[in-house]
């Protein structure tokens, strides 16, 4: 059996792949507070003007994703078919609601990814708002409208803040999990790592929620 076929070889892939779909998720939260400046358009027109930077970072983003559900989803089957009816229950006891619905806020997050793509980048959803078609007064694509129309309307809404709240459940396990299956798992710095991985992933929500909530009440646009 190789390494990446044993549990241990496939966990330590799940949590790589994890910890830097982590990180895109930090510079694409940080790109996105520029919509609370009115600077998405700039931001948009920047990123773009590097396309091969941004075809390579979506199929690596894609490969990651891949990586991380295939894992995710075998190694639960796997465990709840090798579990005992006892062992699951003192488990139970050990753990959140979080870490039991992982596989749950997972599955809820690739839908929401599948809805999120064909709205920003298929722009097939709410298409009279699609930025390839609108330019804004400076003649580049409007993402801005394209974020707004979409997140003014409540269904979308609804979609984007479930799986926003599937993320931050997701990660409240997940990110110190990930950290435990790199080995820093101390008896003194782990409870303090899994606080610090609960506030992170609460504060990540929040900057996502945040820009769905702006445009609900009315702040952005
Ligand atoms: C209010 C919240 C969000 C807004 C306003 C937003 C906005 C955007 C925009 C405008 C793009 C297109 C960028 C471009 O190519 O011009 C994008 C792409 C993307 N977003 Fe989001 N996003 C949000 C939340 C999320 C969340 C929670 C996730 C992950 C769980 C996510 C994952 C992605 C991915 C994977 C891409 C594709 C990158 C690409 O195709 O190059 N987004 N988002």
């Amino acid at each position: 059996m190789g390494v990446i076929d044993s549990s241990i070889g496939r966990k330590a892939a799940m949590a790589a792949s994890g910890a830097l779909l982590l990180l895109f998720l930090v510079v694409h939260a940080l790109g996105n507070s520029t919509i609370f400046a009115g600077w998405l358009n700039t931001y948009a027109e920047h990123l773009h003007s590097f396309p091969a930077a941004v075809w390579i970072s979506r199929l690596v983003l894609l490969a990651l994703f891949a990586v991380h559900t295939w894992y995710g989803v075998t190694l639960t089957l796997e465990n709840r078919a090798a579990k005992p009816h006892g062992y699951a229950v003192a488990a139970h006891r050990r753990s959140t609601l979080a870490s039991r619905t992982m596989i749950w806020t997972g599955l809820a997050i690739a839908g929401f990814l599948v809805y999120h793509q064909l709205h920003v980048t298929f722009q097939v959803i709410h298409p009279e708002a699609a930025a390839l078609a609108n330019r804004d007064a400076a003649g580049r694509p409007d993402v801005m409208r394209m974020i707004l129309v979409g997140l003014k309307h409540a269904g979308t809404a609804a979609v984007y803040l479930l799986g926003m709240v599937a993320l931050g459940t997701h990660l409240f396990h997940g990110v110190a999990s990930s950290v435990q299956t790199f080995g820093l798992n101390g008896e003194r710095s782990f409870p303090r790592i899994v606080v610090a991985g609960r506030v992170f992933a609460g504060l990540l929500a929040l900057s996502f929620i945040g820009i769905s909530a702006g445009i609900l009440a009315g702040f952005i646009g």
